[in-house]
């Protein structure tokens, strides 16, 4: 009887191996080696492209048995826009064995009893829950992620409106050529990054939160600090996060699979806590001068979907803060420091942008795109 049922369940995992090997031993889209070392990445596809043997789209080989997965890298852009236009390729990845896990990282770091404690029980949000997924980039491509487009289309609509747009990007940009300014170039050069973080940071604070601070404010510092240790974690937690929804729940909600990766998750929703704990405080300021008729930022906005719209939990709203800051500042900031590190290899460029730039203001007080 004992071999029947061990012969049952041989016949049983093997025929599922083979059935995993088939799909992907005969798959329409190529593999094709990928490293998880952002530069040496950057440099082998570069080679590869010039090379022509770039695939438009491939599997990537990350690690063993990377290959038996559905993880797609495109590398065209064309391709890509295609590939977007159907709406269920833009979905992050979620399902509900993520959400489980989501879950299980709230109440194990505690996020949920600090959200009570600073916003109180009676808060909408606290009334919410902690929410459908972890915010405005994350979850599936349906109504409720068009709803925070909406709310975001609509915030910058109306501070563009009161000029209030202007303001936070001249008081940031202020700022950071005062920086830059009081820096000064040296024979080795600088690096602007750290003062194009602080840039981007600002204008998110004004859009998100109505405010905008000085570079050296401690609160500043300390998002900019906590800001590094979620990029130094993020890869691991969201690799985490992806196997999460791949691997059978007593597998990944195991604790001793927990305690894998703790050092981690540690790290990170220590950061996480504290940036929490900036956004909630946020909410209480907020709440005290909410005026339905006459949102001030994005919070605001917010708030008051959250009183009709019960996915917009806790969670959620500090989950899309902490990822306006996240997505905004690392982008803009690399991008504005490698439009340096070109400029300072272009004296000429310089010259010309400098004279564009002047003659605008001559002539119309202002810098004009057309000029
Ligand atoms: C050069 C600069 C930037 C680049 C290259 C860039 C790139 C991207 C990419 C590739 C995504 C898609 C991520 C995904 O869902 O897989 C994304 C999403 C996003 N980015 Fe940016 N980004 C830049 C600047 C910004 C700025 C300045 C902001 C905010 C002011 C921002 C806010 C966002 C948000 C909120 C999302 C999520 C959108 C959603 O899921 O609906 N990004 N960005």
């Amino acid at each position: 009887m004992i071999f029947l049922l061990l012969g049952t369940l041989l016949v049983l995992v093997f025929g599922r191996l083979l059935q995993v090997w088939l799909k992907y031993k005969f798959h329409p889209i190529p593999t094709y080696s990928f490293t998880l070392q952002k530069a040496q990445n950057a440099k082998d596809l570069a080679a590869a492209f010039k090379k022509g043997d770039l695939p438009k789209i491939f599997r990537p080989k990350l690690f063993p048995f990377s290959t038996y997965s559905n993880f797609y890298v495109i590398t065209d852009f064309d391709f890509m826009k295609e590939a977007f236009a159907h709406k269920e390729l833009s979905n992050r990845d979620y399902n509900e064995k993520i959400k489980i896990d989501t879950k299980r990282n709230i109440e194990y770091y505690k996020l949920d009893k600090q959200a009570i404690e600073i916003l109180g029980q009676n808060d909408q949000l606290i009334k919410n829950g902690p929410g459908y997924n972890t915010g405005l980039a994350d979850g599936l491509y349906d109504d409720f992620h068009r709803k925070f487009r909406t709310i975001w289309y609509e915030t910058t609509k109306k501070l563009t409106g009161r000029n209030r747009i202007i303001e936070i990007i001249e008081h940031s940009s202020e700022s950071v050529n005062r920086i830059l300014g009081e820096k000064g170039s040296k024979e080795e050069g600088i690096d602007p990054k750290t003062v194009f973080v602080n840039g981007t940071m600002n204008v998110i604070t004004g859009f998100a939160f109505g405010t905008t601070f000085e570079f050296d404010d401690p609160v500043f510092k300390m998002l900019e600090d906590e800001l590094k240790i979620i990029f130094e974690t993020i890869i691991p937690i969201l690799l985490k996060k992806t196997a999460a929804g791949k691997l059978p729940l007593f597998v990944s909600q195991n604790w001793l699979y927990q305690k894998l990766w703790k050092s981690t998750t540690d790290k990170y929703y220590g950061s996480v806590k504290k940036f929490n704990q900036f956004c909630f405080e946020n909410v209480v300021k907020h709440r005290e001068s909410l005026d339905r008729s006459n949102p001030r930022d994005f919070l605001d906005m917010l708030l008051i979907e959250a009183e009709n719209e019960p996915r917009l939990g806790f969670d959620v709203v500090a989950g899309t803060a902490l990822i306006i800051y996240a997505a905004a500042s690392d982008t803009l900031a690399n991008t504005l420091t490698w439009l340096c590190a070109v400029l300072s290899d272009r004296p000429h460029v310089q010259e010309k942008m400098y004279e564009e730039i002047m003659n605008s203001i001559e002539t119309d007080n202002e810098i004009k795109k057309e000029n």
